[in-house]
């Protein structure tokens, strides 16, 4: 599982590392919407990770049979279940990586802001919970709007005198997952030699794909480049639409949230070279937030690559400044929800 979740050149710099420290199973994870579509193949793909010692399913109901089912799985983890907000706190307690993927997914003709009013609220109560209850775990965002999710949890973490911006992250994963899938079957590369650097936010024109700054060093034509950019900003509808009324990618994202689980457990294991793209509290731009990559360690974010903001084509530039009004507002309705009197 881990090694299919990290490219080539990655794992070439691990493999010294990873040699010599025995593959100790210490680190407990919490899902928290544990039984939805995202949350259960989720919590799977975390059960088969050697390096979880507990798994933690939390969710408002049906969660005790997913826990069950996974459970019987010989991995290492220990799975246990928590319904409802009186068992929240419970599941949250020691727990070094906490995951939301709860709330409500988009339907056909929905943006991710529209699902704003419902997952606001919910993003809001848990991340009270996990400031509570684990101050230093990592946090991972899934729930949309992203552009939104991620500085509501940052506020309300500072409303309790906890917020460490290492260690918030909203995941971007999938659109790393899908630039890569897209541009190694436009360009016959084999899947596991190429990566993507995505950056700025999640949502439409919001997610930008540096094509320019593909590994392996790639060229592609003005076509090709205005296509895949527009498919890899729109995969999510082409999934939701797909998907006619039953929601959202849900398959796809829990392989690329536990390829994000996998990569901060690395990170919390010691490993020298972990290299993800996520949402997170940045300086890169007058944006107070932006996706971008950084490098991760014990502490969360260790550095923000600003490198490949250098040097970008003219289009990029052009979609960059063309990204930054709907980002901010998105940012702004987020920060003016958390801040608003109860
Ligand atoms: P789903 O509806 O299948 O599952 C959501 C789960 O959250 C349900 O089990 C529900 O009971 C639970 N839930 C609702 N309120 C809760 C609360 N207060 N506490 C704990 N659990 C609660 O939805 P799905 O498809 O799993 O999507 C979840 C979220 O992930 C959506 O907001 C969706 O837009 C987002 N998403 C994010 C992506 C990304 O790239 N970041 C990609 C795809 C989806």
């Amino acid at each position: 599982l881990r090694d299919s979740f990290v490219p080539r050149a990655v794992k070439q710099n691990q493999r010294s590392i990873c040699c010599v420290r025995p593959q100790a199973s210490s680190y407990k994870v919490a899902i928290l919407g544990a039984a939805g579509g995202i949350g259960q193949p989720l919590s799977l793909l975390i059960k088969m990770s050697p390096l979880v010692s507990a798994l933690h399913l939390y969710d408002i109901a049906n969660v005790k049979g997913v826990a069950a089912d996974i459970s019987h799985c010989n991995t290492p983890s220990q799975v246990l279940d928590f319904t409802g907000a009186s068992e929240l706190a419970n599941c949250l307690k020691g727990v070094d990586v906490v995951v939301i993927p709860a709330g409500v997914p988009r339907k056909p003709g929905m943006t991710r802001d529209d699902l704003f009013n419902i997952n606001a609220s919910i993003v809001k109560s848990l991340v009270e919970a996990v400031a509570d209850n684990c101050p230093e775990a990592f946090i991972h965002i899934i729930s949309n709007p992203v552009n939104s999710t991620v500085p509501i949890a940052a506020e309300v973490l500072k409303q309790k005198g906890v917020y460490d911006p290492k260690k918030l992250f909203g995941v971007t994963t999938l659109d790393v997952v899908r630039a890569n899938t897209f541009v190694a079957q436009k360009k016959n590369l084999k899947l596991i030699d190429v990566d993507v650097p995505v950056v700025g936010g999640h949502a439409g024109i919001t997610i930008l794909p540096l094509l320019s700054k593909t590994k392996p060093s790639v060229s592609f034509t003005n076509e090709e480049v205005e296509e895949l950019t527009v498919r890899i900003q729109n995969a999510g509808t082409e999934v939701v639409e797909a998907k006619a009324g039953a929601g959202s990618a849900t398959l796809s994202m829990a392989y690329a949230a536990a390829r994000f689980v996998e990569s901060s457990l690395r990170a919390l294991d010691g490993d020298a070279d972990v290299y993800e793209c996520a949402f997170i509290q940045s300086e890169l731009t007058e944006l107070p937030f932006f996706a971008s990559r950084v490098k991760m360690g014990k502490k969360g974010i260790e550095a923000v690559i600003s490198a490949d903001l250098q040097g970008l084509t003219e289009y990029e530039a052009k979609a960059l400044e063309a990204l930054k009004p709907e980002l901010k507002a998105s940012i702004e309705k987020g920060v003016a929800f958390a801040n608003k009197q109860p």
